[in-house]
């Protein structure tokens, strides 16, 4: 407790910082009596470490003023120490209450059956017929049944001391859960906090005001694993981003976050169903290689056992070698770029769906890359349901044909609609320029759709694409840019002939020897082929409304970030 002359003494209330040691007349500014007037004002914090001698120091006036600030304080310093005690007191009896609380289930309820919430889901009810008369949750195929649910404590809330609401997380949906009477009086119960896993056993009740048309009313319940109560103080909704990035495994537990996860799960899922419904064969290439294939600039070295070696920066090589055996083949592996930009599209690890197709022409690669784009929304709109309408209900199907633009064309819509290469300088971008994300992004916002850009410059694109026929300036190569993201598909054809190839190694500066088995392709039956790599982090931005590519991974890898 404060004594009135002492506040060195004062125990400080919980939340008020302790005061610094006791200072003397020889430390304080208010202790020089030929100080100036303005020197001698002293802070409250200051004045309540001063001694008697350093007080008397002080003129007047502006002591009994100080005085007055001080009996303020250590009134309110008092009340709050008394708060803490009565606090603490209540506790205390409610623990030694929770202690003697042991809950039992009631062994006449019915057997519980055990459920995930998905099961819960409103199809169940609509296939049931019973949302004819418009009332899905009185209907609802489950209320009345007693289960048993295990997942984690999503939010709390207390009304009095006996009753509990829990929203209920297991990774496939939410529950309300009510928890009435003795329920609420376990030392299990009186310790609960957010991101506690527990079970609990119950019966559905149809409550139209419940997410889903159905509440948990729990008779009995278990704590599985405790969560603290600091679990309030580490995330918070205005922690700054890099607080929240590293703790992104606690993040991902989040309403949208764990709904991106399920959105990108699904969005993965389509994508494979697209490509096995046309009859392409999954390959597992290796991800640890000893050749490049997008440019040494954005490799990864490694020493792989004294030997050089990188991670793969695309597993397109490796696919190609895969046409021959089993036809139109694809893979969904991670590719790797050591990029030293990290803006909102760029990653240093990448999910990288890609597919490789024989004999095919260059049109049809971009039929193949318009119908796997427009095809996989459309499934994703349709597995999605109310999951997706959660993260962006903005998502439409998108129309076919796609636009298509040559490079050539583009330089020229960059001119007219003064999209410059150097905006200061208001210089245009001439053939052979690369044109850089920011003015590509705001011609794909300006055009406002999709666009299947191609024909690119040669000496722009990487050592192995085809040469146009008509124009050897340019390759068949191309980009599929899409509003608010830009580039979330390259392809090309490849260069078929061993001669084309062999040049185009010694342009490049390349050691053949590594790509042996690249070469071999065109030694062993060539045939013409394309392919094309989709960037899944991109194309999950696009599909979900997502700003930055960071919020579309589970842990995401850029330069400066390796952990969590
Ligand atoms: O255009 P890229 O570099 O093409 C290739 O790697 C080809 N070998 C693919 C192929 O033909 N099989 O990359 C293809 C796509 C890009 O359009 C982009 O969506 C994604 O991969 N991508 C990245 N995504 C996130 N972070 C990065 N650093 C990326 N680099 C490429």
């Amino acid at each position: 407790m404060a004594t009135p002359g002492g506040a060195a003494e004062a125990a400080p209330a919980p939340g008020v910082p302790a005061p610094p040691a006791t200072t003397t007349a020889a430390d304080t500014p208010a202790a020089d009596p030929d100080a100036p007037v303005e020197a001698l004002t002293v802070t409250l914090e200051q004045f309540l470490v001063m001694d008697a001698t350093a007080r008397a120091a002080l003129p007047k006036a502006r002591l009994k003023k100080m005085l007055k600030t001080e009996q303020g304080h250590l009134k309110k310093v008092a009340k709050a120490a008394e708060m803490a005690a009565r606090v603490e007191e209540e506790s205390r009896v409610r623990a030694e209450r929770a202690a003697g609380v042991v809950l039992e289930v009631d062994a006449g309820l019915p057997a519980a059956r055990t459920i995930k919430i998905r099961d819960l889901d409103a199809p169940a009810v609509a296939d049931s017929g019973a949302v004819a008369d418009g009332d899905a949750a009185a209907a609802h195929p489950l209320a009345g049944t007693r289960v048993k649910v295990s997942g984690w404590v999503h939010r709390i809330r207390w009304e009095g001391a006996k009753l509990l609401f829990l929203e209920l997380r297991d990774g496939t949906g939410f529950l309300q859960a009510v928890l009435t009477g003795m329920q609420c009086q376990t030392t299990d119960a009186i310790n609960l906090h957010r991101e506690s896993s527990v079970t609990l056993w119950g019966t559905l009740s149809a409550d139209a005001r419940a997410k889903g048309g159905v509440e948990l009313r729990s008779d009995y319940w278990e704590l599985v694993g405790r969560s603290p109560a600091e679990i309030e103080e580490v995330l918070s909704h205005d922690s700054n981003p890099d607080i929240l990035l590293r703790n992104r495994h606690l993040v991902v537990r989040g309403t949208r976050a764990s709904s991106i996860l399920r959105m990108r799960s699904i969005i993965t899922q389509c994508f494979r169903e697209h490509l096995f419904d046309r009859g392409y064969i999954e390959l597992t290439p290796p991800t640890l290689v000893n050749t490049m294939c997008e440019g040494g600039s954005t490799l990864f070295h490694l020493d792989y056992f004294g030997e050089p070696a990188y991670l793969t920066q695309s597993s397109q090589m490796y696919l190609e070698t895969g046409i021959p055996a089993v036809g139109d083949c694809f893979c969904l592996l991670p590719s790797y770029r050591a990029e030293k930009s990290s803006t909102r599209r760029h990653l240093a690890e990448f999910h990288h769906l890609e597919a490789e197709c024989p004999f095919i022409t260059f049109e049809e690669l971009l039929d193949r890359v318009e119908d796997l784009v427009v095809d996989v929304v459309e499934r994703v709109i349709k597995r999605g349901g109310s999951l997706l309408a959660s993260v962006n209900p903005d998502l439409v199907a998108m129309k076919r044909p796609f636009k298509r633009m040559t490079y050539r064309d583009a330089l020229v819509y960059c001119r007219d609609n003064l999209i410059y290469k150097d905006e200061e300088a208001q210089t245009h971008f001439e053939f052979g320029d690369d044109i850089p994300e920011g003015p590509e992004r705001k011609m794909t916002d300006k055009i406002g759709e999709p666009i299947l850009l191609h024909r690119f410059p040669a000496a722009l694109k990487s050592f192995y694409m085809q040469k146009c026929d008509d124009d050897r300036e340019v390759t068949e190569s191309v980009d599929l840019l899409v509003p608010g993201v830009g580039e979330v598909v390259g392809g090309s054809m490849r260069m078929w002939k061993e001669e084309e190839l062999a040049a185009a190694y010694k342009r490049e500066g390349m050691d053949p020897k590594p790509y042996y088995w690249y070469t071999d392709q065109r030694k062993y039956g060539t045939c013409p082929h394309g392919g094309y790599g989709l960037g899944l982090e991109r194309f999950v931005c696009f599909v979900l409304g997502i700003h930055h590519i960071r919020d579309a991974c589970l842990f995401p890898r850029y330069r400066g970030r390796i952990e969590p």
